[in-house]
């Protein structure tokens, strides 16, 4: 039986895209990625689709006039693949309400924020700024809202005193978002996870009435 097919979308340097790589290569992720999007002809993660042998395309905003336009060519570029997942994994482009209705269901995110804290850029240095105490990432499906539909599994670090936006963005990364996304895609593949019209999240059949913690090392 084939597997169930995975498509990431990227703009920049793929370590998310790289571990996706890795553990669909390993079996951890029961999947197989059929297509890499990069909305930046100049993205480092290009290299791991190469270097994995995964079909990649570059499908840059600068060639089309609307957001619209440039979100239906992605769709005819997904569509093609015939993706049963997609990935979002530091695609740095807000999509049309009309694109994130067509995938929901199958279209998740990766965040850099303990949301619904801090949607949008600049998480690091807002959750330093905010005096927080600790600071994580988070994997959710998208919904029309920036960065605002249900969230599935989310973890957290411990914020020290002399951590930069820098520091804490690499603990975030290493510790954390490098965790996250292969098992909620791994659920997603095997059938075990599903968003329902309602946006209620069901894993293994129960509705989820809290994002699932990966780890709170401060706790
Ligand atoms: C990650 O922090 C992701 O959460 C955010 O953009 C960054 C992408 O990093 N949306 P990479 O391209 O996976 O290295």
């Amino acid at each position: 039986m084939s597997l169930p097919r995975l498509a990431v979308l990227i703009s920049g340097t793929g370590r998310n895209l790289r571990a996706l790589c890795e553990a669909t290569q390993s079996g951890e992720l029961p999947a197989q990625i059929v297509l890499v999007i990069s909305s930046r002809a100049s993205a480092p993660g290009l290299q791991y689709a190469r270097e994995y042998g995964i079909a990649h395309q570059v499908i840059e905003p600068k060639t089309y006039v609307s957001r619209e336009d440039y979100d239906d060519a992605l769709s005819a570029a997904l569509d093609a693949a015939r993706p049963n997942l997609i990935a979002l994994a530091g695609f740095m482009r807000i999509l049309t309400e009309g694109f994130v209705r067509r995938y929901q269901g199958r279209l998740f995110n990766i965040h850099p924020s303990l949301l619904p804290k801090y949607p949008g850029l600049g998480t690091h240095a807002m959750a330093l700024k905010g005096g927080d105490t600790c600071h994580g990432a988070s994997v959710h499906y998208v919904t029309p809202e920036l960065d605002g539909g249900p969230v599935i599994l989310q973890g957290s670090v411990a914020i020290q005193p002399d951590d930069t936006p820098d520091s804490l963005s690499k603990r975030v990364m290493e510790q954390i978002e490098l965790n996250l996304y292969i098992p909620v895609l791994s659920w997603a593949a095997t059938g075990r996870l599903h968003l329902t019209d309602e946006h209620i999240v069901m894993l293994d059949g129960e509705p989820l009435r809290a994002p699932l913690q990966l780890l709170c090392s401060h706790q």
